[in-house]
Formats: structure tokens, C-alpha cells, sequence
């Protein structure tokens, strides 16, 4: 499969980081891996993936041209990981639909980098064809919600204690979407 290479941003960082927003690549392997095991506890907790998974960072790289995916990652000059944002559109009757995931490492939250992130894979829903994109979190990251609220996304649904954490507790999922016009 051709991979289609879309353009890279740079985007300066609240603290005046600097930092280069493009797509994952096959190269980004190590760094992904280096990024899933500096997680705090606290995410991999709720999580939906399993970021320290070598299988999981496996599936990702594999994906990274896939036709139904998009995967962007906000990377420093020498490859490391700042942040990831996922978008995958869904299958069947909602395949006009994507599902977008979004994680900063804890060194690069309170700067910005999670907006820009969101904006950057809301972007790219043209690209996969999707007219609506809806993103889920647990109730309690209410960091992910103000972030998406800001970009115009609503909630559609709680799911009553649908996610059991790392410890087996349970928690409200929340569904968060937006249609495109
Ligand atoms: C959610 C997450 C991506 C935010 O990343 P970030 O880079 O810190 O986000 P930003 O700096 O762009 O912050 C955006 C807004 O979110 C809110 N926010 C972020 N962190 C917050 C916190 N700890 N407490 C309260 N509000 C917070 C603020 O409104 C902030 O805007 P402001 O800084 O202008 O006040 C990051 O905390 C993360 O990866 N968390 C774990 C995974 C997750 O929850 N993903 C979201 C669901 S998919």
C-alpha cells in the first residue's frame, strides 16, 4: 500500500516548546514504546489501550498507513514522543463514523499540546470521509472533556460504570461527539 505523506506542522507550546505535529510512522517505534512506558500510573489506569503493551505499540506501527486510520503523533528534532491522537473510522452502518483517542505525556500537559493535538486529528476526518467523529473518556478526565468541548463536541451519553479500571473498579464512560457540516 502507498502511504500518502501529509505535511507536518510545527506548533510552539504555551512554555515555548517547540514541537513537530505529523503522521506516526514505522520509524517512531522505539519512541512510541519509550512514550507508552513514561505514562503515569494514573493514565494506565483508565486507558483504553495498553501503551506499555509491546503487542498493542506493535498494532499501532502496523497500522500506520492504514486506509481507515489516522495516527498522529507530536515529536521533538531528536524522535521523542510528546504526544499521540488517534482517529479510526468505525465499521458497518456507522462507517461515516471515527473514534479519535488523544494522550500527552505528563512532562507536555498545561501547555497546549492536547488542543493542538485535537484540532490536528479533527483536521484530517475530511481525509477519511467521516461526517461525524465522537470521542469516549471516563467521567473523571475531565481535562479531555473541556478539550473537546472547546472544539464544539457535545456529549451524547454516560454509559453507567461500562469501563472497569486496571484495579477492577468501575467508572461512567462518557460519549462525546460532534457532527461535521
Ligand atoms: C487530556 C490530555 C490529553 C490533556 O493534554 P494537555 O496537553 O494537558 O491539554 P491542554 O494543555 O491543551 O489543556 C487544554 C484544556 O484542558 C483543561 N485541562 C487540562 N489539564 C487539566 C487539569 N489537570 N485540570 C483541569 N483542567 C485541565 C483546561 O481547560 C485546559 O485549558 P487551559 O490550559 O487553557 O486552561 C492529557 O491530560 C492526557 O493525555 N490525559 C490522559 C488521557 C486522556 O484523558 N485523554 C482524553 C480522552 S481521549
Amino acid at each position: 500500500m502507498k502511504e500518502r505523506v501529509a505535511a507536518a506542522s510545527t506548533m510552539e507550546l504555551r512554555d515555548g516548546r517547540r514541537v513537530t505535529i505529523r503522521r506516526l510512522s514505522e520509524q517512531d517505534r522505539t519512541n512510541l514504546q519509550l512514550f507508552g512506558m513514561s505514562l503515569p500510573t494514573d493514565d494506565l489506569l483508565y486507558l483504553e489501550d495498553d501503551f506499555q503493551s509491546p503487542e498493542i505499540i506493535t498494532r499501532l506501527i502496523n497500522a500506520h498507513a492504514a486506509e481507515n486510520w489516522r495516527q498522529i503523533v507530536a515529536v521533538l528534532d531528536d524522535g521523542t514522543i510528546a504526544g499521540y491522537s488517534a482517529l479510526r473510522r468505525l465499521p458497518g452502518w456507522s462507517s461515516h463514523v471515527g473514534d479519535i483517542r488523544l494522550l500527552v505525556g505528563s512532562e507536555w500537559r498545561r501547555s497546549g499540546l492536547g488542543v493542538g493535538l485535537a484540532r490536528a486529528i479533527v483536521e484530517s476526518a475530511p481525509d477519511l470521509g467521516l461526517s461525524k467523529l465522537m470521542v469516549d473518556m471516563i467521567a473523571e478526565q475531565s481535562s479531555g472533556r473541556a478539550i473537546f468541548e472547546r472544539l464544539g463536541f457535545r456529549i451524547e451519553g454516560t454509559l453507567i460504570d461500562h469501563v472497569r479500571d486496571r484495579q477492577g473498579m468501575p467508572h461512567n464512560l462518557l460519549v462525546m461527539a460532534i457532527t461535521m457540516r
